[in-house]
């Protein structure tokens, strides 16, 4: 079973698609990771790069996600790509196709030899699983996601206003849903959930009765064929 978790950034997407994962007994994969660890290998060697580089550059490069742990090359980058460094260039490196041909594939293998993943991103019900099994829409406003974010940075120590945050997250969902390839964008079959005001528990409860719904309507419909 494949469960696409969609969405802009700083909508919950992370924390619920790992609860989710928890409670079905689910492999849980953040592409979103995996798009920040390329951008991470660019920064290491200057941020900048020619087509060749590039290349050379994926095909040496290995990305495991391993119990929530983000491996390059063999080394833990778990925290150190969750700066906003690393967001603004891997939102910048997903707009080139040879990086998203790349990873695609990696996430298409990853998710071979599982029995149930919860993959979360921005294509994954578009692009990297169209037949995925459920297809969820994660999204809240900018200023509900702008909010949580300064409120998550204020608990680690860090007073970033308010409103440079927002214009972050307006800048990037822009360079996310306006790109020529793989636009973030929700297709008919995904279920938009809007967790602007909801808790946490709230969404992911929501969301397990749709999976549970969904796997009643299959039975139902494989019973009565
Ligand atoms: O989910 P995140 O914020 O960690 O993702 C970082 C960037 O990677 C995001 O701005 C867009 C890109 N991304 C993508 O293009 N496709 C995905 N499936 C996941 C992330």
């Amino acid at each position: 079973m494949i469960i696409a978790i969609d969405g802009p950034a700083g909508a919950g997407k992370s924390t619920i698609a790992k609860l989710i994962a928890q409670k079905l007994n689910c492999t849980y994969i953040n592409t979103g990771a995996m798009y920040r660890a390329v951008a991470y290998k660019i920064l290491q060697i200057g941020g900048k790069f020619t087509q060749e580089d590039l290349e050379k550059l994926l095909d040496s490069t290995e990305i495991e996600l391993k119990d929530e742990k983000v491996i390059l090359d063999g080394e833990d980058i778990t925290e150190k790509i969750k700066t906003e460094d690393a967001a603004k260039m891997a939102s910048k490196i997903a707009k080139i196709p040879l990086v998203r041909k790349k990873l695609v594939e990696m996430q298409r293998k990853m998710a071979e030899k599982e029995k149930c993943v919860v993959m979360e991103g921005r294509d994954i019900g578009t692009v990297v699983f169209p037949n995925a099994d459920i297809k969820i829409f994660l999204t809240a406003t900018p200023e509900e996601r702008a909010k949580r974010r300064y409120e998550e940075l204020k608990q680690k120590g860090y007073n970033i206003p308010y409103e440079h945050l927002l214009e972050k997250i307006k800048e990037r969902d822009k360079q996310d849903s306006e790109r020529k390839i793989a636009p973030l964008k929700p297709t008919r079959e995904h279920i938009i959930v809007d967790t602007t005001s909801k808790t946490i528990e709230e969404v992911t409860e929501d969301i397990l009765n749709i999976i549970l719904s969904k796997e009643k309507g299959d039975e139902d419909k494989n019973k009565t064929n």
